[in-house]
């Protein structure tokens, strides 16, 4: 038995023992009361409403357009259907980049009228004044590094991050000045396994990958991407558990076929 199945809530304290204990850390994102209800009862530890809703929820190319105000409707939702989980909201791009106070207000908002229990931020050096303003407010923040996706016009493509020997120097110390701001954990996104494995090692915070290999302290994956609903995007590091897109093409084909032929809705069916 894993050692918090007893344990009513997952708070940032709990990610570190787990850490500390070397039991895996499993994490998902979710953006709509539904789906967080399921997975939070499947024991899920932390759900992420990830600003990746812009692209499954709301069929934009990328991360950016979402706003502060659809962050919200998403997490509050998502906050509604979970008992057990540590739910970690992203900001959206352009609320905290720019300005710690406005970071901080970005923040307040996102604490204040969902109900979550973190924020996370993309990047390091160049947004740790905003990192340390939130943290003073008392708000949990969880780091992200490597594949940043907010910077995909800085980047151009969404390719392995941190290859270059630079590069990846750059992020062992973004990682150590997220820590020593006071981040409670870190995601690391499509770096080199090997990478992710040091900085997991050289640091005390829970280091989480998606496309950063196995020797970190827990997994995340979209979960649109893991179900199948999603189908246009395949990254190696991604496992798929079911063809939900299939199942309900299926499903809906049926029911068209039962209404145009009269088959639904039956005798029982009906007052
Ligand atoms: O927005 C998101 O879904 C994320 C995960 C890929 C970590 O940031």
């Amino acid at each position: 038995m894993s050692i918090h199945q007893n344990i009513k809530r997952i708070t940032t304290h709990v990610l570190h023992e787990m850490k500390l204990r070397g039991e895996k850390i499993s994490m998902l994102t979710a953006y709509d009361y539904s789906m967080a209800r399921i997975i939070d009862g499947a024991g899920v530890d932390v759900i992420l409403v990830g600003d990746s809703a812009s692209n499954v929820m709301a069929g934009n190319q990328s991360t950016l357009p979402i706003t502060l105000d659809e962050m919200i409707y998403h997490a509050r939702g998502v906050v509604r259907g979970c008992n057990r989980a540590l739910v970690v909201v992203d900001m959206p791009f352009g609320t905290y980049q720019g300005n710690s106070k406005e970071a901080l207000a970005s923040s307040i908002r996102i604490m204040k009228e969902t109900g979550a229990h973190a924020v996370k931020l993309e990047g390091g050096q160049e947004i740790s004044e905003s990192v340390i303003r939130i943290l003073s407010a008392g708000i949990p923040v969880m780091g992200h590094l490597g594949l940043t996706p907010q910077s995909i016009h800085k980047f151009g493509t969404y390719v392995v991050r941190a290859k270059s020997e630079e590069e990846a120097a750059k992020l062992v110390d973004d990682a150590h000045i997220l820590e020593d701001a006071g981040c409670f954990a870190l995601i690391l996104e499509k770096i080199p396994a090997k990478l992710a494995c040091q900085v997991t090692k050289a640091i005390k915070i829970p280091v989480i990958g998606i496309g950063a290999g196995p020797n970190v302290d827990g997994q995340v994956l979209v979960l649109h991407d893991m179900l199948g609903i999603t189908q246009e995007f395949s990254p190696r590091f991604l496992r798929r558990y079911h063809n939900l897109d299939a199942e309900i093409t299926g499903a809906v084909k049926n029911y068209i076929t039962d209404v145009k032929s009269l088959d639904f809705p039956n005798q029982k069916e009906q007052y």
